[in-house]
């Protein structure tokens, strides 16, 4: 009886044990918010946590170490970094049986920790209340220094240069350094297209700090957005993980007003032993589960899917087209569109694409060509009115998409694409300061003779890049000093026919001039300072695949024109020439109107 009661009482101790324990396990992970005064705050979770003050988060301890250091910490700032954001006050305002969720209030808006237990890291997000109308917009880690000495983007991996090298150079331009033996140091290096990324970040041998975006619908501009993503801070020496959520750094401008809610992320700030192995099969977790269930956000949860099949209108498919949609009867390009939520994909070989998992609302769908099949198609699509309803697939059936024929064109040299695909130096990185500078002073492209990568993919120096082209329209005719002879080669002939010249520049950064001449008279211009052509921060910050869009149009007389197979000219001659600053070319196409 005596063992049996023993028995009795010791089972009860034992499940008393393990519920204490369960209890306790369950406390010890799960995310906290502590206050210690007006302006300090301590959160996390038993893997990770971080000291708040009014500005800057510091003490990141992790790994039973210190991430950030002597460094600035984490903080949230628009417009450069004249605006910090001050945090007035701190709670949780959500939490369920394996997370809390924890505000920061400033008075611009609300910045979220989102935290899992047993969770290295944090969901994050801002939703706006009153941002100023502006063009970056941005959170950020400034890291320990000695802890993350390398940086990783989906283009490039590898050692942030250390200070002292930065030390030892010299300042050439903007966050910009030529070191002893000619090379250069620049921030801008560590670039990237925002919507091919899969995840960035800082690392070392034990420890990495990553940004993993699920999804990307809440940045600014198209499929050619760039943006600075990690960097040595030049100054100070920090390692610095970037977010740009809303920038301008390869662009002309892109300022935006932002409506009550807007909401940026969530994203996933995730942190691990340094491997990218590791953030790489997060990313695919984190990216088959966006748009997140969790985030009980009722405008963010209501999403709809658009499709539909683009058709030129002489009949091809819009094979493998850009597809953007963006704001509905937008007043600037899709690159510099921002206020709202983008989505982006490209067509298949019939031109038909399908975009899920868009917020509802109402949008302009845009389209052109990436190259390929539809290379010469130098025009763009927009419909606006394209209305996304929750749960539902908007069919947009076969979209018309209005083209110039194929037997107008005179000759082409290069893709439409809005990219410098195709050309010499193009790549292979698609960032490194000063390569502009080895494009030629000169050069001569012989059409149905020169290789497409004959050309370069900016023009900088002075000097002049030629176009010889011959034409046998047949709406030539001779001119009276022909008519004594039948030869074509010894005659003088002359078109009557008008024509048009499209120059479609990827990017433009002003410093540098051209005059445009066809057989030595000139049709026009690619001009600093002209109101048509506003400078973006593309070459000389090292961009070499794209940068800010133009397409520019200038008439071409009939009388200009040599026809009969006689030998044209047509000539972009520098006439101002500014280091690093020029255009990135596109394509350039003579067709007849
Ligand atoms: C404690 O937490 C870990 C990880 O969440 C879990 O695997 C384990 O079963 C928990 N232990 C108890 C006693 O609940
Ligand atoms: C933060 O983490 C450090 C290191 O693990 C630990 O010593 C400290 O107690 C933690 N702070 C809180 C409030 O949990
Ligand atoms: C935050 O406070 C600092 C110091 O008072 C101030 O200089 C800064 O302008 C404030 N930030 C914003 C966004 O107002
Ligand atoms: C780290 O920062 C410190 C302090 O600014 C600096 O002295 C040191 O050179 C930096 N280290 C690297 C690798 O840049
Ligand atoms: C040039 O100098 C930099 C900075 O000291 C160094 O990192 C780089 O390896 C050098 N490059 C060559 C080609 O010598
Ligand atoms: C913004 O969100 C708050 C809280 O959910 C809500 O009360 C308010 O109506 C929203 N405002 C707009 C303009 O959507
Ligand atoms: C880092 O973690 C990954 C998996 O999470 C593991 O495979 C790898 O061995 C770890 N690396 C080191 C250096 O600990
Ligand atoms: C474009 O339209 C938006 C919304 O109506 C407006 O806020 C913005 O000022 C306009 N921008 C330009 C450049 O006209
Ligand atoms: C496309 O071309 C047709 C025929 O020239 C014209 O009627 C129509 O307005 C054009 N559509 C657009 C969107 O430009
Ligand atoms: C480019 O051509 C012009 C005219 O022939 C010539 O004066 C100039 O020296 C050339 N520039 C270079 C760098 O070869
Ligand atoms: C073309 O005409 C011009 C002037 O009319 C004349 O000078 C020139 O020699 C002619 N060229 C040929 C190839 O006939
Ligand atoms: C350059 O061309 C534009 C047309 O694209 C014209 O308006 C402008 O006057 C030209 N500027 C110069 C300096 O020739």
């Amino acid at each position: 009886m005596v063992n049996l009661k023993t028995f009795f009482v010791c089972l009860h101790l034992l499940v008393l044990i393990q519920w204490v324990k369960a209890i306790e396990n369950g406390t010890q992970s799960k995310g906290f918010l502590k206050q210690l005064d007006s302006s300090t705050w301590i959160f996390g979770n038993d893997i990770w946590n971080l000291t708040q003050g009014r500005q800057y988060a510091t003490k990141l301890w992790y790994k039973e170490k210190d991430l950030v250091g002597k460094a600035v910490g984490h903080y949230v700032s628009y417009n450069g970094a004249q605006s910090d954001l001050n945090w007035t006050s701190a709670a949780i305002v959500d939490s369920g049986s394996d997370f809390v969720n924890i505000r920061f209030t400033a008075k611009e808006g609300d910045f979220h920790w989102v935290i899992y237990d047993g969770l290295a890291g944090a969901y994050q997000y801002f939703v706006n209340h009153a941002l100023p109308t502006l063009g970056e917009f941005r959170t950020l880690w400034r890291l320990d220094n000695e802890t993350f000495p390398n940086g990783r983007t989906s283009v490039r991996d590898g050692q942030l240069p250390p200070l002292s090298s930065y030390v030892a150079s010299t300042k050439v331009q903007d966050e910009t350094w030529e070191t002893a033996n000619g090379t250069f140091l620049t921030k801008y290096d560590w670039s990237n297209f925002v919507r091919d990324t899969d995840f960035y970040g800082v690392y070392g041998d034990e420890v990495g700090s990553w940004y993993i975006p699920g999804g990307k619908d809440y940045y600014n501009g198209n499929h050619l957005k760039q943006e600075l993503m990690i960097h040595r801070e030049s100054q100070t020496g920090d390692a610095v993980q970037l977010n740009m959520i809303h920038g301008t750094h390869y662009q002309a401008s892109s300022s935006d007003t932002f409506g009550a809610n807007k909401t940026w992320g969530p994203w996933l700030w995730y942190l691990n032993n340094g491997s990218k192995a590791d953030a790489a099969l997060r990313v695919q977790q984190e990216v088959r589960a966006w748009p997140y269930s969790w985030f009980k956000d009722a405008s963010y949860q209501s999403r709809g899917s658009v499709r539909g099949r683009l058709v030129l209108s002489d009949g091809r498919p819009a094979a493998g087209a850009t597809v953007f949609l963006g704001d509905n009867h937008p007043n600037t390009t899709a690159l510099d569109q921002g206020r709202g939520y983008y989505y982006t994909t490209y067509a298949d070989e019939i031109g038909a694409f399908r975009i899920d998992d868009v917020r509802t609302g109402s949008y302009g769908l845009q389209a052109w060509s990436n190259g390929g099949s539809i290379a010469d198609v130098s025009t763009s699509l927009l419909r606006n009115d394209v209305v996304v309803s929750r749960s539902a697939v908007t069919n947009l059936q076969t979209l018309r998409w209005n083209v110039t024929s194929e037997d107008n064109t005179i000759f082409r040299v290069g893709a439409f694409d809005r990219k410098t695909t195709g050309f010499a130096l193009s790549g292979p990185t698609p960032f490194e300061h000063g390569r502009i500078a080895k494009c030629p002073a000169n050069l001569t492209f012989v059409v149905g003779r020169s290789e497409t990568g004959h050309w370069c993919f900016g023009q900088e120096a002075l000097g002049t890049w030629t176009i010889i082209f011959s034409t046998n329209s047949s709406s030539t005719s001779t001119s009276a000093s022909a008519s004594t002879s039948t030869s074509p080669s010894t005659s003088n002939f002359t078109t009557t026919r008008a024509a048009k010249l499209l120059i479609s520049l990827a990017g433009f950064a002003s410093g540098s001039s051209a005059d445009i001449l066809l057989n030595s008279h000139k049709i026009g211009n690619i001009t600093s300072g002209s109101a048509l052509l506003p400078s973006s921060q593309d070459t000389y910050r090292g961009a070499t695949r794209a940068g800010e869009w133009h397409l520019l149009e200038f008439g071409v007389e009939g009388d200009l024109l040599r026809g009969g197979g006689e030998e044209n000219r047509l000539d972009f001659r520098v006439t101002k020439s500014t280091l690093w600053r020029g255009w990135l070319w596109d394509a350039v196409k003579l067709e007849w109107v």
